[in-house]
């Protein structure tokens, strides 16, 4: 067994860092500096390595047995945690202000594991109309063919939630600003409504980020995320996060797991924890460049609508300001225009903002959004074409400039 590797009584070997109880009386970007380290075990060094693992090897017959009862905390085998796994799933509980957290394989499969593990057939979920179009799809397409039916709700919905529970509705599913559309929701009534029919509630925090939004302090059991967008924070890690608020419901999070035989990769894990190191300063700019090209596209008369929070015209930004301690890069914008190939014009040449999906990473992105292919009770019927756009961490006037010779050709200027 290596040197750095601690031992429980039964010469099992166990896990040992900082864990975020330990940390309360600290600081958001303290946390992030130190917590999921443990330099002592590693020969001083700071990071903890990337453990590559399968096999775990045990001293003797009578550990080896009780492996199972140490699945929760112990390193038992490969596919259910490392000390790197750990270092980044304490990390993001402690600065999110969780019990503990888990990590898996993508956001989707944290949204996924989430979801079932608090669902069996029979059972009924709620859901946001705006949740992310794959949370949808796979209520639809793996959970409604089981038995379990979701029904979605309007996103402004707050305790008003309570006409649509059922008997049988087990958990309230939660994204807020929802996604492309970007509908803040009224999330302590929500869970409140919830709680009090012991309905689970699971908040899709992405767009929050463990810095911006604190779940559990507004009475949410599970928050999950993709790890893949600020964590990591780099575009080149997929990984997901479900934190909770119980060593029961954390406890059920691990089975599910388990059951599933999801694991994620310890380079991504090591990766996403380097990034998390480093998100409290990225989430600042992405939050002061966004809201400078928001406030120029707001003033700009080729566009309809600036769909950000943080923008003082925004519907949510009463909400916003009441429940977030910040907004991160990614908003829409309605545009007036509605001739694809004129849009195509402004946004092909762009220099700076690329096409593509995902953010959370350095580099800016624009895509564009089709809301109503997901939705059936918000329907989106305002005119205009609308873009999604990332702002990432480059010098927003060059952001301003890139966006500026854009609508320079959509007016019909030569590309
Ligand atoms: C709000 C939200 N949740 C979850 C996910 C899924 O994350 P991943 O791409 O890691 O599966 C995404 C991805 O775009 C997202 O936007």
């Amino acid at each position: 067994m290596p040197k750095d590797t601690t031992s429980d009584a039964s010469g099992a070997p166990s896990r040992r860092s900082l864990q975020p109880a330990a940390a309360s009386d600290l600081r958001d970007e303290t946390l992030l500096a130190h917590v999921g380290n443990d330099p002592q075990r590693h020969f001083g060094i700071v990071n903890p390595p990337v453990y590559h693992a399968s096999t775990v090897l045990y001293p003797t017959l009578a550990a080896f047995k009780r492996r199972f009862e140490q699945r929760y905390t112990g390193v038992t085998y490969g596919i259910h945690g490392t000390p790197t796994t750990f270092a980044l799933a304490d990390a993001v509980a402690a600065v999110e202000g969780g019990y503990k957290a888990v990590v898996v394989s993508s956001g989707l499969a944290a949204i996924r594991t989430a979801l079932c593990a608090f669902v069996k057939s029979g059972d009924h979920v709620l859901a946001a109309d705006t949740v992310y179009g794959p949370t949808r799809h796979f209520c639809e397409k793996a959970l409604l063919p089981l038995g379990i039916d979701t029904t979605y709700y309007d996103p402004a919905l707050g305790e008003g939630i309570e006409s649509l529970f059922r008997p049988n509705t087990r958990v309230l599913f939660l994204e807020s600003p929802g996604s492309l559309t970007f509908e803040v929701q009224d999330v302590p009534a929500l869970a409140r409504a919830a709680r009090a029919r012991e309905i689970v509630t699971i908040l899709d925090n992405t767009w929050g980020t463990p810095l911006y939004f604190k779940p559990f302090e507004h009475g949410v059991d599970v928050s999950v995320q993709a790890g893949t967008k600020y964590i990591a924070g780099h575009s080149d890690v997929m990984l997901g996060v479900i934190t909770v608020n119980t060593e029961e419901h954390f406890r059920r999070i691990k089975d599910t797991v388990a059951l599933y035989g999801d694991c994620p990769g310890p380079d991504d894990c090591y990766l996403a924890l380097r990034g998390l190191r480093t998100m409290a300063v990225r989430l600042a700019r992405h939050h002061a460049s966004a809201l400078q090209v928001a406030r120029w596209l707001h003033d700009r008369p080729e566009v309809r609508r600036v769909l950000y929070p943080a923008l003082p015209s925004d519907a949510g930004h009463a909400l916003w300001r009441r429940d977030f301690k910040g907004a991160c890069g990614l908003f829409g914008v309605l545009l007036r225009a509605e001739d694809e190939g004129a849009i195509a014009r402004m946004v092909d040449p762009l220099r700076l903002f690329k096409l593509g999906a995902s953010w959370g990473g350095y580099e800016s992105l624009i895509i564009p959004a089709f809301p109503n292919e997901t939705r059936t009770v918000r329907r989106w019927s305002e005119p205009g074409y609308l873009l999604r756009l990332h702002v990432g961490l480059e010098h927003p006037g060059d952001l301003i400039e890139d966006l500026r010779l854009g609508f320079d050709r959509l007016n019909g200027a030569p590309g």
